[in-house]
């Protein structure tokens, strides 16, 4: 094996996203807590945002230091290591999240078994399954008097729309919960509740039939785990784990984060079988991992929340190769190298400056506004990484300048804050119309706080009737004139030229599809990587 194969073959790079509240803080601290990254319990900030208005933002942004400080969260995990990119708390920032998606190879999706299956669930596994992302389900919130474990299960199939297949079960829930056996291993692990150290109470039971499990959970409860799990392993079948890495069956462990209870089952399950860094789709060609040229692309763009400092860190997955500090690499859209010095990984509130960085690596590059989300640098090959989708805001809202004398500033601002991804603009009439279309109402006063206060520019917002943006193409240019012409003032371009309907209403959109049938509508860009 090559130093890079082996490189590669120890890294995992992964989310964990779910409906707020569910426990990805939670979780997120205790993977850490097990992999020695931090010492105590607290120690994770929750990025949260409770109180919805836009000082609250900028205050934690504040808080957060340099505030991408848990953007990307390494650590080491028996010779394993592990990249954890932190999402947004917040619903109104699911758009980052979507894009940090596109930059992991497997996620943890955290289910709260009181609530099953909510909302922002469905959104975030819609997105996974688009790239076949492998997905790993944790149910948390054993210790809770949550829903029957085999209609979870169901739920999950229902409305996730994959196979599911528990690695670990339950032993009996809420009150009564003992712990949890795991199934892949044929293991039985006991835990203490215990919310601040990290040793579990653990007993090893390769047998079911083994008396010492009446001893430990009592008669009903080994009884009933005896049934259940003759019951799994005849409906689900043997677990595959090629089903698994191609995104089309996702196992399921059930435990408590705030306890403890299954965490490491799941960390020591999850090592084992989640994908190392995988080979990616590029415009070109697919980039495999193991080639010794190096190649990356940027997900995510942070701005320094201070005035001063204009600078933001890019934050670039390393797809291909090695990285390395001080050589000079392509970046494809400038057509342009440049060479970075102080590259760093961050890790709670340390920086850390690099030296090399190899693929499934997510490392942070001082930016100067080079970087727009979906650039990819290479080793001078021209190419450039696919599938960074943007999906339709819910909310429009024309930009209004408020200081006629500061119009430059505006248009640069609004410019440079939707490269960052914090909104997606649309313009219309050559530009001078512009349009920002968000998932929540909080991106509005996020924008309009860091105009006035890193651009000089006031703007207020118009609120416009729009039910979705819909990409369009087509290959008839008499049917796509006819369509402009009859909905012109409906019609706008998104950051790359491409042409975006804003239908005001379902009827109208669907009368539009009916009416233009050799148009092509397309409810995310991600048609440009078909
Ligand atoms: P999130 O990042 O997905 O939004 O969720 P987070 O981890 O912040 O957890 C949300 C709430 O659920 C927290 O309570 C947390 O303590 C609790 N929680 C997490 N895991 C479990 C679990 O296994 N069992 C139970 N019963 N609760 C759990 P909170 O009251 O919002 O915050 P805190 O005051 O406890 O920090």
């Amino acid at each position: 094996m090559t130093k890079i194969e082996d490189e590669i073959g120890k890294r995992r790079t992964f989310a964990i996203i779910s409906h707020p509240d569910a426990g990805k803080t939670t979780l997120t601290e205790k993977l850490l807590l097990f992999g020695g990254a931090i010492q105590t319990a607290g120690a994770v900030k929750s990025n949260k945002i409770k109180n919805t208005a836009a000082s609250d933002f900028m205050e934690i942004e504040k808080q957060r230091g340099i505030s991408v400080a848990t953007s990307v969260m390494n650590f080491k995990y028996k010779d394993v290591l592990i990249n954890l990119l932190d999402t947004p708390g917040h619903k109104d920032f699911a758009e980052d999240t979507y894009r940090t998606l596109t930059a992991v190879d497997s996620v943890i999706l955290v289910i709260d078994c009181v609530k099953g299956v909510e909302e922002q669930t469905e959104k975030l596994m819609e997105v996974c399954r688009m790239r076949d992302t492998p997905v790993i389900v944790f149910i948390n919130k054993m210790d809770r008097e949550g829903q029957n474990p085999f209609d979870l299960l169901d739920e999950l199939e229902e409305k996730l729309n994959i196979k599911v297949r528990p690695l670990s079960w339950p032993i009996s829930i809420g009150a009564t919960f003992k712990g949890v056996y795991n199934l892949y291993d044929k293991s039985l692990d006991l835990f203490n509740p215990n919310k601040t150290k990290i040793e579990a109470d653990k007993l090893s039971i390769k047998d079911l039939n083994d008396a010492s499990l009446d001893k430990k959970v009592g008669e009903a409860n080994a009884n009933q785990l005896r049934e259940d799990v003759e019951l799994i392993e005849g409906v689900y079948g043997e677990f595959d784990n090629e089903a698994y890495r191609a995104g089309q069956i996702a196992p399921v462990f059930f435990g408590s984060a705030v306890n403890n209870f299954g965490v490491q089952e799941l960390l020591d399950t999850f090592i084992r079988l989640a994908p190392s860094p995988k080979p990616r789709k590029a415009d070109k060609r697919i980039i495999e991992p193991s080639e010794a040229k190096f190649s990356g692309f940027v997900f995510k763009i942070h701005a320094n929340i201070d005035p001063r400092h204009r600078d933001r860190i890019a934050f670039l997955r390393v797809c291909s190769g090695k990285f390395e500090r001080n050589k000079f690499f392509h970046h494809v859209r400038l057509n342009k190298d440049f060479r970075y010095s102080s590259p760093a990984t961050f890790m709670a509130q340390e920086k850390n400056i690099i030296e090399e960085a190899f693929p499934g690596d997510v490392i942070g590059l001082y930016d100067t506004g080079n970087f727009k989300i979906g650039d990819t640098l290479t080793e001078g090959e021209e190419f450039m990484f696919k599938g960074i989708p943007s999906f339709s805001p819910e909310i429009f809202k024309e930009v209004i300048n408020a200081d006629p004398m500061k119009s430059k500033q505006l248009d640069k601002g609004v410019q440079q804050l939707t490269e960052e991804g914090v909104a997606q603009l649309f313009t219309q009439q050559q530009g001078s119309r512009k349009i920002i279309g968000t998932v929540g109402e909080l991106q509005f006063e996020v924008i309009q706080h860091r105009l006035k206060h890193e651009y000089g520019a006031s703007a207020s917002f118009q609120h416009l009737n729009v039910y979705k943006a819909c990409w369009i193409t087509y290959d008839d240019q008499a049917e796509f004139d006819a369509f402009a012409k009859y909905r012109e003032h409906q019609l706008a371009k998104d950051k790359e030229g491409n042409f975006v309907f804003l239908a005001d209403s379902e009827w109208m959109l669907n009368t539009m599809i009916q009416d233009f049938p050799k148009l092509k509508f397309h409810f995310n860009s991600e048609f440009k990587t078909a």
